[in-house]
């Protein structure tokens, strides 16, 4: 699946896109002190929780794990945050707006802060960035805890639970996954893996390497194990996650690699559905498309972000690869045995992108034929490489290059999905579209039908 940026409400609350927000040192857990503003919780009698997600599937499956750990504690999950005892509002950084709709959410949070009995916490990217700035500028946030300090958390909360007026969780130095059997998942079909924490690459636009700690991978009997589990619970299709999920190392004495661990977990009896996200380029290996050519368990589907598809905006992103080798990874997938769908992360205007520049990534959709593409436009971060660089591709440009970028692409996934009418697929079905006044789903090569 390709990176869904969406905000997910508890239940079925509606999906927008989201995005970003400024950047802060690392900070190891600490407390706070209290203020008038953020008095302590009354006892810690505390009972209800609403959990707020913006972002990547990552923040999602982070939600999943930590409302699990909420439910295990004694807590209650509500639909709606005036209800609740604490809040936690799960945040995305990856581009810049966010910050601005942080700090909205966290004033309407407060609306709902009658009599100061909540409990607000702010969690994920943003929370980590911003780190325990937010008390100053958000008053009644009590709790922030960046993803590498998630492990904390049952000891955050107890903190809380203690009367402790304000928590963080912001050190990124840690060699830990976030374990616990306590996930709740939202979805009833597909399950979520984490096989991999944070990133040691060092895409010079990007923030998570800083939010989300270096790489940590699990040891593959534990995921092996949660992933029986959740067979044997009933889920139908499984999704191996990581940021970078191919460049996993199995730090157990088994040492299996990416492929054998994927193949391994293909092998469960009764797993009917396999997928990973997100691949990169420089870490794909033709084993990888010879493991799905193989087994039909592994949906044939390889989301395989490309960023540009020009050499010199490829350099100063230090994505590692070129244009050429990219393509090469390509060829290896479009000369599979199975016919196998691709989609890709596209970022338009990136520093000194040119006209010239654009055309390629423009002719790298015409070469690889996308199934399907995520574009964004190039927004500087904090904290990275180029965010020191001149962001000299102006605003309306962008925009331009990314209406073009997609005109391009609809029309390459209109030529493909005619060629798809009248043929039979396998469809998960997820839900229920009213307005369409039908069911939806999924194919293995993650279209939606
Ligand atoms: N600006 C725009 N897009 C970005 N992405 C990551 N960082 C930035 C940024 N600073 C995009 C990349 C990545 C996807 C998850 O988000 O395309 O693959
Ligand atoms: Fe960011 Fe690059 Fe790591 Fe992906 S590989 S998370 S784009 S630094």
């Amino acid at each position: 699946m390709g990176i869904e940026f969406v905000q997910i409400l508890p239940a079925s609350g509606p999906r927008v896109p989201s995005d970003g927000a400024p950047a802060e040192q690392p900070r190891p857990a600490t407390e706070a002190p209290e203020t008038a503003e953020n008095p302590a919780p009354t006892s810690g009698k505390l009972k209800t929780f609403y959990i707020e997600t913006f972002g990547c599937q990552m923040n999602v499956h982070d939600s999943e794990k930590v409302a699990g750990t909420l439910i295990a504690r004694g807590y209650r999950p509500v639909d709606n945050f005036e209800e609740a005892d604490v809040v936690l509002y799960n945040t995305c950084s990856i581009r810049e707006k966010a910050a601005q709709k942080v700090f909205s959410r966290l004033g309407t949070f407060k609306k709902g802060h009658r009599d100061n009995r909540k409990i607000i916490g702010v969690l994920g990217c943003v929370a980590q960035q911003e780190g325990d700035r937010f008390f100053e500028r958000a008053p009644q946030v009590s709790l922030v805890c960046g993803s590498a300090s998630y492990s904390k958390l049952p000891a955050l909360l107890e903190r809380l639970e203690a009367g402790n007026r304000r928590v963080t969780g912001l050190s990124l130095d840690t060699d830990e996954c976030f374990e616990t059997e306590l996930t709740r998942r939202d979805n009833p079909f597909r399950a979520y893996v984490t096989i991999i924490e944070g990133c040691d690459k060092a895409c010079s636009y990007c923030v998570v390497p800083m939010t989300r700690g270096p790489e940590r991978s699990r040891a593959s009997d534990k995921v092996l194990a949660e992933c029986r589990r959740l067979v044997d619970a009933g889920y139908t299709e499984i999704q191996l996650l990581g940021q970078t999920v191919n460049s996993y190392k199995d730090p157990s004495p088994a040492r299996l690699n990416f492929v054998e661990l994927l193949t391994r977990v293909a092998e469960i009896p009764g797993v009917r559905r396999v997928r990973f996200t997100t691949s990169h380029p420089s870490d794909f290996t033709p084993e990888i498309v010879r493991a799905l050519e193989s087994d039909p368990v592994l949906c044939d589907h390889i989301h395989l972000p490309v960023q540009s598809g020009a050499n010199p905006v490829l350099k100063r992103m230090l994505r590692t690869y070129t244009r050429e080798g990219y393509l090469e990874k390509i060829n290896c997938i479009h000369s599979a045995k199975r016919a196998i769908s691709i989609s890709t992360d596209i970022i338009v205007g990136f520093c000194g992108e040119t006209e010239q520049d654009f055309e390629q990534t423009l002719s790298l959709l015409d070469v690889v034929q996308y199934d399907q593409i995520f574009s964004f436009k190039y927004s500087p971060r904090p904290n990275t490489a180029a965010g020191k660089w001149a962001d000299d591709v102006p605003e309306e440009e962008k925009g331009t290059r990314l209406a073009i970028l997609q005109d391009r692409q609809r029309e390459i996934q209109f030529r493909r999905n005619q060629v798809l009418i009248g043929r039979e697929f396998e469809v998960l079905v997820e839900g229920y579209q009213p307005r369409l006044q039908q069911a939806v789903g999924r194919t293995t090569g993650f279209a939606v039908w």
